[in-house]
């Protein structure tokens, strides 16, 4: 009997399939980076979302059971940090039981590691991806703007990898006359030592980090820094939709990557859909707007509805910011990068 139609995997208007899910479990943080969290804007004052405006743990569950019957297999917790989420791996154990649910990662600026390592480990966790923007004290307590220094986040890789979390990935966000003099010092520091360092675009996401595309290092520039240095060759992408390219040095050193949605967008094998910490579906990290499916699961939804639901806003999808970047999409009123969770 063929499959009914309903059943099948939706596609958006461009054909893009729904195969990864980008959960924020939270809007706080323990940093204030200045490219995502600008203390000016996120200072005492800051209204973060209400405990009560949080979905639950078991609300999240349900949803994640809902994506996955439509083909998601690809789950990514982030934040803000996730790891200030009270309780975390007992989301992770209850997600790491969903059928369907193939890789389950976490993105973290790593300082809460040594606390929960192994917790995260044994309830299910797969790998996390660790963020640190320089390698010297100096430059990076200027970017976090919270006065940790690079060791807190060294021994937080080291417990990821003792925990079993590893291989693991880093991620060193570029910003212009912040920490391009980093670049080389951390693929130095990392080739070799089996963690794969990944190179990002600075992003205009949301819209309080006043992002300029000159503030952009752009991946030619980085791949032409990496390359007075070191021999490097493109390798093919490994899973489908992968955001980095990435390159291998000819020494035997390892992988980079490098993300560059600014200057080579990816929007055309985009698979990634979003849910904010309050229940908001996002189907761009660029949105202004999200879809309210906490509202959906409060007013007692059932599966059925929830599904067709989700069909619904995924098969409507057009999608395609960084594509179609602007001056003027630029300042777009788009929410937050702690709130939508990179
Ligand atoms: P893996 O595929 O497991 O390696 O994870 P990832 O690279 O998708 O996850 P990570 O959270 O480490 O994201 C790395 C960077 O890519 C972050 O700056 C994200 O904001 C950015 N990124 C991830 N997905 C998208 C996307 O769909 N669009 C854009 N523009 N940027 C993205
Ligand atoms: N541009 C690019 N990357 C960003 N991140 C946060 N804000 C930005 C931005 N404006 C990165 C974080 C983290 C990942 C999830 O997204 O450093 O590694
Ligand atoms: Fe926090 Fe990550 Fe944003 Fe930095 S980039 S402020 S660590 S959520
Ligand atoms: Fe996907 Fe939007 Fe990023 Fe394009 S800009 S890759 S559509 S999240």
């Amino acid at each position: 009997m063929p499959e009914p139609l309903a059943m099948l995997p939706p596609r958006d208007t461009l054909g893009r399939p729904l195969h990864d899910l980008r959960i924020s479990v939270t809007d706080r943080c323990n940093f204030r980076c200045v490219y995502c969290m600008p203390r000016a804007v996120f200072g005492p004052d800051h209204a973060f979302l209400p405990t009560a405006d949080l979905l639950t743990f078991d609300e999240i569950a349900r949803l994640v059971r809902t994506f996955a019957r439509m083909g998601v297999e690809k789950v990514r917790l982030a934040g803000g940090e996730p790891l200030v989420r009270r309780e975390l791996p007992v989301l992770v154990a209850a997600l790491a039981a969903i059928p369907g649910i193939r890789d389950l990662t976490l993105t973290t600026n790593g300082v809460l590691l040594p606390a929960q390592a192994e917790a995260l480990k044994a309830a299910g966790l797969q790998r996390v991806t660790i963020s640190l923007d320089a390698d010297d004290d100096e430059t990076f307590m200027r970017l976090n703007d919270a006065r940790v220094p690079v060791e807190r986040v060294l021994a937080g890789m080291e417990a990821a990898e003792a925990a079993g979390l590893g291989p693991i990935k880093l991620n060193m966000v570029v910003k212009r006359g912040w920490n391009e003099h980093a670049i080389l010092p951390m693929a130095r520091r990392f080739r070799g030592t089996g963690r794969i360092l990944r190179f990002i675009e600075y992003m205009d996401v949301g819209h309080s980090n006043g992002w300029r595309l000159d503030d952009v290092v752009t991946a030619d520039e980085i791949l032409r820094l990496i390359s007075s240095e070191f021999a490097v060759e493109p390798m093919e992408p490994t899973a489908q939709g992968e955001v980095a390219e990435r390159y291998r040095y000819l020494d035997g050193a390892g992988e980079i990557g490098i993300i560059a949605s600014v200057s080579r967008p990816f929007c055309g094998s985009c698979n990634r859909a979003r849910l904010s910490a309050d229940g908001q579906l996002y189907t761009c990290l660029f949105a202004t707007t999200g879809h309210d499916l906490r509202g959906l699961l409060r007013r007692g939804a059932s599966d059925e509805e929830l599904e067709s639901d989700l069909r619904r806003a995924w098969n409507g999808r057009d999608d395609r910011y960084s594509e179609i970047r602007s001056a003027e999409t630029v300042d777009l009123p788009k929410v937050e990068m702690s709130y939508i969770g990179g």
